[in-house]
């Protein structure tokens, strides 16, 4: 394995990693201030402190943190996979919004970069928020096709391109979690409220013209606590990086419902 050394331009301090000037003075620092815990060391968690050079990294958030994990502290956590927005898994707090870290660029942030994991989770290490509860929620809405109907054996279940429309804005969720985890009803009853993420999967086999089990789905969400605890705060509809719009979806369930029983 080849030795690790740091770049010539580094001091690495007690949680603090600055970038010495360099003689060209080409120098363009961001001050980066990272959210620290291992349960495992049984300590509190800190904040690190890291100068970047921007003129020696990419462009986006992700870019820091990668620079930072391969040149500096190999010893910070955190999640990215396909460093395009397509996987969901690099979703952090950044200065105060949740987003994803891999289409943050940041030259859209004025003054220092902080960053945090995704709030009101359990933290399993720095940026990395436990999301087991989140996703054992998603799979609660059973998000797959239900028939009853025999499949043919020669087509597809087809659906008109107006009935494929409908779809447009659920589809595309990628379970990032950044508008459940900004949702305050989500905060205070994420025990038994579903959270947006959850119910805009919802919506998107509710309203998906093959499938079967509408009446059985809706069933599965009349509940003062899965359905009713979003307040239109619209949180979620704000953070959510791929424009999605969940407080509609949850609007659309709650019509539904309503329509059902007149
Ligand atoms: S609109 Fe509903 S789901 Fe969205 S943040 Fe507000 S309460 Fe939460
Ligand atoms: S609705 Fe948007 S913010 Fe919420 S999980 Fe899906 S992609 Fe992420
Ligand atoms: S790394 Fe996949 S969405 Fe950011």
């Amino acid at each position: 394995m080849a030795e690790f050394k740091l770049p010539a331009n580094s001091i690495v301090g007690k949680g603090q990693y600055f970038s010495e000037p360099n003689p060209e003075g080409t120098n363009k620092i961001k001050k980066v201030i990272i959210y620290r815990y291992d349960p495992e060391k049984n300590k509190r968690p800190r904040t690190d402190t890291y100068e970047i050079d921007l003129n020696q990294c990419g462009s986006m958030v992700l870019d820091v943190l990668l620079k930072i994990k391969n040149e500096v502290d190999s010893t910070l956590a955190f999640r990215r996979s396909c460093r395009e927005g397509i996987c969901g898994s690099c979703a952090m707090n950044i200065n105060g919004g949740n987003t994803l870290a891999c289409t943050q660029s940041i030259a859209d942030i004025e003054g220092d970069l902080h960053l945090y994991p995704l709030p009101h989770q359990p933290v399993i290490k720095d940026l990395v928020a436990d999301l087991t509860h989140f996703y054992a929620q998603y799979a609660s809405i059973e998000p797959w096709m239900k028939t009853d109907s025999p499949t043919a054996s020669d087509t597809e279940r087809l659906q008109s391109k107006q009935d494929r429309e409908k779809l447009d804005g659920l589809y595309e969720c990628i379970l990032c979690a950044c508008c459940s985890t900004s949702c305050p009803s989500y905060w205070w009853n994420s025990e038994r409220y579903l959270g947006p993420a959850a119910l805009l999967n919802a919506a998107r086999w509710i309203n998906d013209s093959r499938d079967e089990a509408v009446g059985e789905r809706l069933d599965g969400l009349e509940d003062p606590f899965k359905l009713y605890r979003c307040h239109t705060i619209m949180n979620c509809t704000e953070a959510c990086p791929k424009g999605l719009n969940p407080a509609k979806a949850i609007i659309n369930i709650k019509q539904l419902m309503i329509k059902r029983k007149y």
